[in-house]
């Protein structure tokens, strides 16, 4: 049977550590996406552009200063010929002084048809690349990690959960923390009660409209408690 969902994504991912970025992609969500054809992603190894006998992707910084940059050449060369077979909405850089990820931004990509993600290493990568190439910067949060690659795994994973079609019930991403501006309600599972710790008995009784109040109720008091800046 033909799949009824006709919009599927690609994402190519530039990275001196193929390696790094293919159990995420191997497993559970991302890995089902990916063999129902609703998202390709493509891992390209830097040192495949490199230069010279020993294919080097990084040299010393001009000024002087401890740590390596990645050059400029490579990473041209790799968006060059993957811009010479398609035309890429974004082509992102992931690096610790980029613009905060969140659920709108992770919105707002998964809307994308094909995307190009670049992740930085060392010091980073030479400025004229993001000057040159790079439609958008990206940071995961306010902390250095050692490479790009966790950071795309993370963005990957938050916008592909949300191309239609990925999840079995598309409702479910409607429903997670931050879509709305509200954390996520408690929820349960059987046993109904685990050595005397009970559910809530509204959850047990199947009158769906009491449910879905009790559910707001809560999402807002645990917003309040642990994200009272969410709300307006
Ligand atoms: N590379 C290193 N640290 C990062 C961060 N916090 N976000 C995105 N890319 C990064």
């Amino acid at each position: 049977m033909r799949s009824r969902y006709f919009c599927s994504m690609r994402i190519d991912i530039i990275t001196a550590l193929p390696k790094l970025l293919e159990s995420p992609f191997s497993d559970s969500i991302l890995q089902r996406a990916i063999k129902k054809g609703l998202v390709e992603v493509n891992l390209h190894n830097l040192r495949d552009y490199g230069l010279g006998k020993h294919k080097q992707i990084d040299d010393y910084q001009f000024g002087g200063g401890a740590g390596m940059v990645m050059m400029i050449e490579p990473i041209h060369r790799c968006i060059d010929s993957l811009k010479q077979q398609r035309n890429y909405d974004e082509v992102i850089y992931m690096t610790p002084d980029g613009e905060r990820f969140g659920q709108k931004m992770a919105n707002g990509l998964s809307l994308c048809k094909n995307i190009i993600i670049l992740c930085g290493h060392y010091k980073g990568v030479d400025q004229r690349v993001r000057d040159m190439f790079i439609t958008k910067e990206i940071s995961i949060g306010d902390y250095v990690l050692s490479g790009g690659e966790l950071a795309a795994a993370v963005v990957s994973d938050a916008i592909i959960r949300l191309i239609p079609g990925v999840l079995n019930n598309e409702t479910s991403a409607l429903t997670d923390s931050y879509q709305d501006n509200l954390l996520a309600p408690p929820v349960y599972t059987r046993p109904a009660d685990y050595q005397g710790h009970t559910v809530p008995n509204v959850l047990l009784e199947g009158n769906f409209s009491l449910i879905e109040t009790w559910r707001e109720e809560k999402a807002w008091e645990h917003t309040k408690k642990r994200r009272p800046d969410l709300l307006p």
